[in-house]
Parts: C-alpha cells; structure tokens; sequence
C-alpha cells in the first residue's frame, strides 16, 4: 500500500508520524511511503533523510495524498485531508476522540477508516503500539524540565563554602505513566519528591522509586482502580478528604506537578486557587491536564499565570518541546500497528476487523462509526 506522511498542521505541533528508522522498516515490509516535504523538520529529520530510507518526497499534502491508501498522522486530520482521501482509505493519529465527537461523523461520511491511537487497548500484546503511554512519558520528563526551568532555585541540595542549597520539595499528583517518568526526573535531579494518586497500585511504584505516597487511604481508595487499569472518578466525600490532606501538604512544596485524568471524563480538580494563594512565592505548578479542563482552576493553556508570585503554567503539548525522540518513539508505536492494518499476501489496506486491537481502536468502518463508545453516543 502507499502510505501518506504529512506535515503537521496543529499550531505548535512539532512532532511527525514517521521516522526515517520506520520509513525504512515500512518500505522493507513491501510498502511505499510518501512524505510532504519538510514534515520532519520540526522533530529535526531532513527531507534527504526520509529518502535515503527509501520515502519519496511529496512538495505538498495534495501530492502526498494522491493515490495514499493508508494516511498516518501524530493530530487528528483536517477536513482538507480526509477530503483527499478515497474511500476506503485509512487514517490513523492520535483523535482526541473524547474532545471532538463530531471528528468521527466527519471520518465515517467521508467512508474513510479512521483508527484513534488513543484507544488501542492496554493489553500486552500491544505495548509496543501505546501511543498514550510513549507521549505521556516524555510529556513526564519534560515537565520537571520546564519546571526546574520556571524555579527560582536549585533542585539538589548543595552544600558550599558560601552556605547551602536547600533541595527543592516536588510534589506529583497522579502517579500514571506520566506522573511515574516525572517522579524519576526529579528524582535524579535531586528533589526530594512526594506523590498522591487514587488508585492503590501506585501506591508501591512511587515507593519503588524512591519517592514518598500522600493519600487518604480509605475503603473506596482501595476500590478506586478500573479492570483496565484507569482511576475511577471519586465520591465528593473523598475528594473533600483529599483535598483537605494536600492542602496542608501543598503549602510546604516548591513544586507540584499534576497529571490527573479519568478517561473521557474532565480532570478532576485537586489543587484549588486557595491551595496555590498559600504556596510560597516562587513555588511552581505545572499543569499538564490543562486541555481536558486543568487540575487546577487557574491554569491556562500555554500561559504562565503569576498568582502572588507562585507561577502556575499549563502545557498543552509537552511531547512537542522534545520533538525528536516524541516522534521517533510514536512512529514505533505506528509502525508495531502496521501489520494489523495490512493483508500479509497483498500488502494491501485490510485492518484485522476482528482483532482486539482493531476493534478497540478503530472509530469507522465503511461509512460507519462502529466504535461502541462514539457510536452509541453520536454528536448531537
Ligand atoms: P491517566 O493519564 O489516565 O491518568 C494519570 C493518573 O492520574 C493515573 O494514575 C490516575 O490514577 C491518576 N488520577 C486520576 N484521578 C486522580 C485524583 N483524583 N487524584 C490523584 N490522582 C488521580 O493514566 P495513565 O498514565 O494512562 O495510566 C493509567 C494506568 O494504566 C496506570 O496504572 C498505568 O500503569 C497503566 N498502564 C498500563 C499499561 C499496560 O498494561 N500496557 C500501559 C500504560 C499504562
């Protein structure tokens, strides 16, 4: 099949779906790829690049677009680009399927098969596809750079002849993928690091490195976790515990990052505007569930807002600030999905209807969207 790689069209979206690493593996395989021209520059891979591993080179999304069975994008398509698309062609990006209900009307009436990275199921078999996991990792890492960026002072102790640096107190809310990598990066940085989550499993991997859990551990604590692995949304009652146990624990931070999120579901605000008035001037919050309604009421995407000198930043793509092994990584985890969307004889588009994987992740199907989550509950 001809397989489609386009230049992101997001504002400020930096990352691409293929890198020269998979373009070569895709073209082995027995497929063609056809990049737009300079879609790689932003993660820093040239265009001579791409075509050392075997990629032609497209000079726009049109070109690049002609006669593609199979589109492969890091942002939901545009309507222009799923325009270009045949029927019966495929796409797959990360959807944002939750955010834009409307995206997968839009995909079934162009008859296009639309796959949403976001829902690839967490099963074994598919680690090597979890689009989630890869970016949340990085955006983990990333997000105690930006805040040792943001912070007035060290994060190590350091003990000099002129007197000594305190180490910096980072507290983590949300102990997932995300909230785990950031948890190390600190770590290593020298913090001393403190984190809270609702789900008790977490509880022995913030331990596990190196790092002190803060939660109210109750009856529905010890319920709070889904079959598949996700936090479930907590009563009032244990909100208003939780709550009252960071607040006492946030005014002693100099940082807090948070990465709370309920899949589908708005995030679960847990650091208050009278949590953030009592931090420290200096103190930094970093945000990263700003796009689905913020951990914390005063965040704004993108911005730093100063509150009485606490400096609270929401991110809205922090895999973007690191380009380079974001894309390298999500264009692995395309390409580990690669043979599930492909006849082993023909090399032809030809999603596995009826594997796991397929039915989980794909929103559209001939004209249809069949996913049990979107179709059930259409846009109004
Ligand atoms: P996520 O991005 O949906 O949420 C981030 C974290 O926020 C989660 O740990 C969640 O429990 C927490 N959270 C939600 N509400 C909260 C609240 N009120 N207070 C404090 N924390 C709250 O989660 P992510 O990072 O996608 O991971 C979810 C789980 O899935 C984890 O257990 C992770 O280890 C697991 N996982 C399993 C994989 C596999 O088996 N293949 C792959 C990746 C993750």
């Amino acid at each position: 099949m001809r397989i489609a790689v386009l230049k992101e069209r997001a504002p400020g979206e930096t990352r691409v779906a293929a890198s020269p690493e998979t373009v070569k593996k895709i073209v082995a395989l027995g497929h063609e790829v056809v990049v737009e021209a300079g879609a790689g520059l932003a993660s820093s891979v040239l265009d001579e690049s791409y075509t050392a591993a075997g990629a032609a080179i497209a000079a726009d999304a049109a070109q690049a677009l002609t006669g593609a069975d199979l589109l492969i994008k890091v942002r939901r398509p545009v309507p222009d680009e799923i325009a270009r698309l045949r029927a019966g062609a495929g796409v797959v990006a990360l959807m944002e399927p939750h955010g834009d209900k409307s995206g997968a009307e839009s995909y079934a009436k162009a008859k296009v098969e639309a796959l949403a990275m976001e829902l690839v199921p967490r099963i074994t078999r598919a680690q090597a596809m979890d689009a989630l996991s890869s970016q949340s990792n990085l955006a983990g890492y990333r997000a105690v750079i930006e805040a040792a960026h943001l912070f007035g002072r060290g994060f190590p102790m350091m003990m000099t002849a002129a007197g000594t640096v305190a180490a910096a107190k980072v507290f983590i809310m949300g102990a997932g993928v995300a909230g785990l990598q950031a948890i190390a990066t600190a770590r290593r940085l020298g913090a001393v690091v403190t984190a809270t989550d609702v789900r008790p499993a977490a509880k022995e991997q913030v331990a596990s490195l190196g790092a002190k859990f803060i939660a109210v551990e109750d009856e529905e604590f010890k319920q709070a976790e889904t079959a598949a692995g996700y936090a479930k949304a907590m009563s009032a009652e244990y909100q208003k515990k939780q709550a009252a146990l960071v607040a006492e624990h946030i005014a002693k931070q100099d940082i807090v990052i948070t990465t709370a999120l309920i899949p589908g579901r708005p995030a679960p605000v847990l650091v208050s505007e009278a949590m953030v008035t009592a931090m420290k001037a200096g103190s930094v919050v970093i945000d990263l569930a700003v796009t689905q309604g913020g951990n914390c009421p005063l965040s704004k995407a993108d911005e730093i807002v100063d509150v009485g000198g606490v400096r609270v930043a929401g991110f809205s793509n922090l895999p973007a600030r690191l380009p380079a092994d974001s894309s390298a990584l999500y264009a692995k985890n395309i390409l580990a999905l690669l043979p599930l969307l492909t006849d082993k004889e023909t090399k032809a588009f030809a999603p596995a209807w009826d594997d796991e994987i397929i039915k989980g992740a794909m929103l559209t199907r001939a004209g249809a969207v069949v996913h049990p989550i979107f179709a059930a509950s259409p846009a109004a």
